[in-house]
């Protein structure tokens, strides 16, 4: 029996955010360019939203390039941000086939004007998709995202629209890029390192953690099933005892 028919869907999360990582090492162990190993990275991505579909998933959110990979080499840069045009730009009859809307969360305005409006075009063309809600996290860092949350929370107050007293999580919450969204359940790093890298820190304060020495060029659908299999193993107890969640 394969991972995918012992997952329980009566307990899928709603939420799964991954941390795509090991393209660089991944073309390095071949003796090739690191360029080639995020084009190989996006086979997988494919193969993985896929995998999501196949599930009914609602929301994968995809690390995909943080504001600190900014200050890479600059010709690993632009070479990533042309990858990201040409593969958006090929997607798209693939997301409408399957029903997938596109989301992107992070410093989008950073992005060189050809991806940004690749990007842009993408998320217009397939917003009134019903399915999977794939987001991509792009120039994106945590951090920043608190602060923005934290800015426009204060102008609020500011203007007299918010009272202090008044300000809580789901005021928070609604603040952040990923507002609207669930809070994800199942955070998956792919490469061995154990490590956030300033990611989504508010969203998964109670994530669980799963972590595989897979290089992401390597990780396929299958590795999804089997995170996810291990997730529904686990007992979430959210401060309470044993018993009390049972
Ligand atoms: C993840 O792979 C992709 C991006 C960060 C854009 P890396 O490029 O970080 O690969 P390693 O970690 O150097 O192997
Ligand atoms: C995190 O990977 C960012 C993405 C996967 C896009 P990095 O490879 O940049 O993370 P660090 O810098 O090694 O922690
Ligand atoms: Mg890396």
């Amino acid at each position: 029996m394969g991972y995918k028919d012992q997952i329980d869907l009566s307990k899928l999360p709603k939420h799964i955010a991954v941390i795509m990582d090991g393209n660089g090492r991944w073309a390095k162990d071949k003796g090739k360019m690191r360029i080639f190993g995020h084009h190989s990275g996006v086979l997988s991505v494919r193969d993985v939203v896929e995998g999501a579909v196949d599930l009914d998933l609602k929301y994968l959110t995809l690390y995909t390039f943080s504001l600190e990979n900014w200050n890479r080499p600059k010709l690993e840069v632009m070479a990533i941000m042309e990858l990201m045009v040409s593969t958006i730009h090929k997607e798209i009859a693939n997301f409408m086939k399957k029903n997938v809307k596109l989301n992107a969360i992070g410093d989008l305005d950073l992005l060189p004007k050809k991806c940004y409006d690749e990007l842009m075009n993408a998320i217009d063309q397939t917003s009134g998709n019903t399915g999977l809600v794939l987001t991509l996290a792009l120039s994106y860092s945590s951090r920043r995202e608190i602060l923005h949350a934290v800015k426009n929370i204060a102008r609020k107050v500011q203007e007299g629209k918010l009272n202090v007293e008044d300000i809580n999580e789901e005021v928070f919450e609604d603040n952040l890029f990923t507002k609207g969204m669930p809070n994800p359940e199942l955070l998956i790093r792919t490469s061995g390192e154990f490590r956030i890298s300033n990611y989504l820190l508010w969203q998964i304060a109670y994530a669980e953690l799963y972590f595989t020495s897979k290089l992401w060029p390597d990780f396929r659908k299958e590795d999804l099933f089997e995170a996810i299999l291990d997730y529904q193993k686990r007992e979430r107890r959210f401060g309470m005892t044993s018993e009390q969640v049972n």
